[in-house]
């Protein structure tokens, strides 16, 4: 992995999409190797319109948060995660269930990112969440504490509608990380192109990438 945390570059049907037009930062809420929701982001990836590329950003070098050391500047790998945010069209957050709320080790990270609220990088960005979890409410609970999180004045526009929860996800992923649920498939597809036509009315601009697919 490189400092800069992002570990995996890819997307849409064709694979890696260096010049795609529309790019999407997705960030994993867990540090796990067979992590079940950076399997998601992967399938994600995979189904991505043409011209949509999803980087998959890797939030374990985030150290934990200390005002002490934000007094005396943003760590390096806080910097850089700020600034793939801020260069990002669109963020999709993949979020674990922990304790019926938010995993910490991503409620960390954001708490990083979300100082000062008025020019924190999240701020009027378009954000998409979905999750997966072993237990039958895929991420219900854990979607809803986020939205008071970002409630809180980080401000991103939190898409509403649709959502994505998988549940049941040791059905969903076989031992490879590998999707293999269509059903689930299918609403990750229509979930994506959701997020790009709503990122697109927030930018009042157009990729044309959806007229393709
Ligand atoms: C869990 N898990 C869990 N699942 C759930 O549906 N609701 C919950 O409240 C919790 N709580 C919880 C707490 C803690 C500390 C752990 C470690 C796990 C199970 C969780 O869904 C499962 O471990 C997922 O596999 C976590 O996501 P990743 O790591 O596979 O992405």
């Amino acid at each position: 992995m490189s400092p800069a945390g992002l570990n995996v570059s890819s997307g849409g049907h064709q694979g890696v999409q260096e010049h795609a037009t529309f790019r999407i930062l997705g960030i994993a809420g867990s540090l796990r190797k067979s992590s079940f929701n950076r399997s998601l982001l992967r399938a994600a990836q995979q189904v991505a319109p043409d011209g949509v590329a999803i980087d998959i950003y890797d939030i374990s070098a985030i150290p934990l948060f200390n005002g002490d050391v934000e007094a005396t500047g943003l760590p390096e790998s806080v910097q850089d995660f700020v600034d793939h945010i801020r260069a990002a069209d669109a963020i999709l957050i993949a979020t674990p269930e922990y304790n019926h709320s938010v995993p910490g080790v991503l409620k960390n990270a954001i708490d990083w990112v979300s100082r000062p609220s008025s020019g924190n990088p999240l701020r009027h960005k378009p954000l998409a969440m979905m999750g997966a979890s072993g237990g039958q409410f895929g991420t219900v609970r854990a979607q809803e504490a986020w939205r008071l999180v970002f409630a809180s004045g980080i401000d991103p526009f939190v898409m509403v509608n649709p959502q994505l929860m998988v549940n049941n996800a040791a059905q969903k992923f076989d031992q490879q990380g590998e999707l293999i649920d269509d059903d689930t498939r299918d609403r990750l597809t229509g979930f994506i192109e959701a997020l790009v036509a709503w990122s697109e009315r927030i930018h009042g601009r157009s990729t044309s990438v959806l007229s393709t697919h």
